[in-house]
């Protein structure tokens, strides 16, 4: 018996995200329920979302970013030999997504498997795919984050129809470049509290997402600096060095309360929620895919990722921006 030879490190190679072509304003919302745009800025923070077409699958989703992520990668899908699919709103629970979308990537019989927790799905997966390179298990995995939240949303519900929103983000994940090179992606943080299970969840395969918003708004705002905190020391850097801070895109005033209480004022702090709606294990990839887009971010830059959800489960790492 041997041990599979892994890699010291590991680093992500690069990012894709994609949003499908509908924009939702809340206008367009105040159509359908008794919302208006002022109570979901003030509130929420959103000004509009994307929602997937009658015809495009969830596959379709996560196989546009994560087709996005291996080409700016620069590497052949031969060079995949796994890939994670972090989602909670597949249309059915079998086959899983991660299968079709590597097969539509050209990519060849890799190890495939969806992973649901929740809303913290891609900091899990990023934290899985990470072990999996150090341990020689896999060399390079493409991780994806990505929710087809509409078709699980009562269009009727105004406490949840304003929130939740479709997309996926992605990122292909590798050893470092040299064996003394520093880690891109350093120890996850990750938790759970199943007291909190009723606080979100969608009962059965005829229901609807349901939430105690406000349960979930004090948890998120009181329970997860610390966990961000934590990362941060776990991966031996001072928040202070941090140049971005990306916590899932719950809500505008949760962001914005973490941030406060993380203590890292020169971190630029993620904002999509504001254009994209609550996706899910897709709201950081997605946010990250923009922000180094638009070039907020740079080579070499510290970023702090946190993510939270149904569950209820949490993971927060740091990563460094290829
Ligand atoms: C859902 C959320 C926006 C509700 O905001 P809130 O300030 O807590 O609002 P409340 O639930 O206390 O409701 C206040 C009032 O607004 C009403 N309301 C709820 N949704 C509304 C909407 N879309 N438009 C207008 N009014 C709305 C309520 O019916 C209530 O009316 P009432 O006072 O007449 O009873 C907020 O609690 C939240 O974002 N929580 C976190 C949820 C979350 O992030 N979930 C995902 C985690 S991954």
């Amino acid at each position: 018996m041997r041990l599979s030879e892994g890699s010291p490190g590991t680093r992500i190679l690069a990012f894709g995200g994609y949003q499908p072509a509908k924009v939702v304003t809340n206008d367009d919302l105040a159509q359908m329920v008794d919302t208006s745009d002022e109570w979901i800025r003030s509130r929420v923070g959103i000004e509009s979302r994307r929602i997937a077409g009658p015809d495009e699958s969830l596959a379709d989703i996560a196989s546009a970013a994560g087709g996005k992520a291996l080409a700016a990668s620069g590497l052949s899908p031969d060079a995949i030999d796994l890939v994670v699919v972090a989602t909670c709103t597949p249309e059915s629970p079998i086959p899983n997504i991660a299968a079709t979308v590597a097969t539509r990537l050209g990519i060849a019989a890799p190890g495939a498997y969806d992973l649901n927790a929740a809303c913290a799905g891609f900091c899990y997966a990023m934290a899985t795919a990470s072990d999996a390179v150090r341990a020689g298990t896999a060399r390079h995995v493409l991780v994806i984050g990505a929710e087809k939240l509409s078709q699980w949303i009562d269009w009727t519900d105004r406490s949840t129809c304003i929130i939740f929103a479709d997309g996926a983000g992605a990122a292909v994940v590798g050893p470092v470049a040299e064996p003394d090179d520093p880690p891109g992606i350093g120890p996850v943080v990750w938790g759970s509290d199943g007291n909190l299970a009723d606080k979100i969840y969608i009962a059965d395969r005829n229901s609807f997402i349901v939430q105690e918003g406000q349960a979930v708004f004090r948890w998120a705002t009181t329970a997860l600096h610390p966990i961000a905190r934590k990362a941060c020391e776990a991966a031996g850097v001072d928040p202070a060095d941090l140049a971005a801070f990306i916590p899932h895109q719950a809500n505008l005033r949760i962001i914005e309360a973490i941030a406060r209480k993380l203590g890292a004022p020169q971190a630029k702090v993620a904002t999509d929620i504001v254009t994209a709606g609550n996706t899910s294990s897709a709201s950081i990839p997605l946010a990250l895919s923009r922000m180094a887009e638009q070039n907020e971010l740079g080579s070499g830059d510290l970023v702090l990722l946190l993510a939270f959800g149904a569950g209820i489960s949490y993971a927060a790492q740091v990563i460094t921006i290829p």
